[in-house]
């Protein structure tokens, strides 16, 4: 086990495009269950940096490390393996499969865990308030109710780490308060970390800390 106050650690992270320096030079240090919002104009490297965190993305120089692991170091197949023992994601598109009811949307992150279990699947529904809507398909649900069951599949494998690019981005006021009181409630009964990217000041207000981007850069890291 890594050590609680560097359980993420970004060492001068930087990413090139040839038209564009999406991140450069980011130093960063995230403690075990910190909740992190991380605010900045579009395009200021944002979505780049949680992508750089989860591994779905490399960085072009610099280093990861979560939980005394180098990502930055590792093979796409351990990869692949560690993203889905220790990280959680909620998207802005919900990435739902369509065809799919909301419990087998929920059993599909199972199945890629370990094993598919319906009831374990249902019960993360009824934790996320969603338990009377566990066969219906995606399209038959609200934007709010969608991310409800994005936040139970991100969750239903107890990821240390929960990356959410911008959850609520779609969502009215009223939704987005319900998505951040359970965020909230969950985040309290289980302690994991959550970094969050957002543009609105209701939602970043949540995380104890905030980290301002602008142009690949970290401009302000504050705490409340
Ligand atoms: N695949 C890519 N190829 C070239 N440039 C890219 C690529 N992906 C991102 N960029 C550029 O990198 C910069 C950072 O992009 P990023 O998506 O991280 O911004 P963001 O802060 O998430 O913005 P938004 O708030 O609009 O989502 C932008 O200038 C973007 O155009
Ligand atoms: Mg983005």
């Amino acid at each position: 086990m890594g050590s609680a106050d560097e359980f993420i650690k970004l060492r001068c992270v930087s990413k090139e495009y040839a038209t564009a320096s999406a991140l450069r030079g980011i130093d960063m240090v995230v403690e075990k269950g910190q909740w992190v919002s991380v605010v900045g104009p579009s395009g200021s490297g944002k979505s780049t940096l949680l992508n750089i965190m989860s591994g779905l993305d490399n960085p072009t120089s610099g280093q990861v490390v979560i939980d005394s692991t180098d990502i930055t170091a590792m093979k796409e197949d351990e990869m692949a393996r560690f993203r889905r023992e220790k990280i959680g994601f909620v998207f802005q598109q919900s990435h739902l499969i369509p065809y799919l009811n909301a419990v087998e949307n929920v059993m599909l992150a199972q199945y890629f865990h370990s094993i598919a279990d319906e009831r374990e699947a249902a019960d993360s529904l009824e934790r996320v308030g969603m338990g009377h809507r566990i066969d219906h398909k995606p399209s038959q649900l609200s934007g709010g109710e969608q991310q409800r069951i994005c936040i139970a599949r991100a969750l239903i494998n107890s990821p240390q780490i929960l990356l959410a690019d911008e959850p609520t981005g779609n969502l009215d006021r009223e939704n987005t308060r319900k998505i951040l009181e359970l965020l909230n409630r969950l985040y309290s009964e289980r302690q994991f970390t959550i970094i969050l990217v957002t543009h609105d000041p209701f939602v970043a207000q949540w995380g104890r800390r905030t980290i301002t981007m602008e142009d690949g850069k970290i401009i302000r890291d504050e705490y409340r």
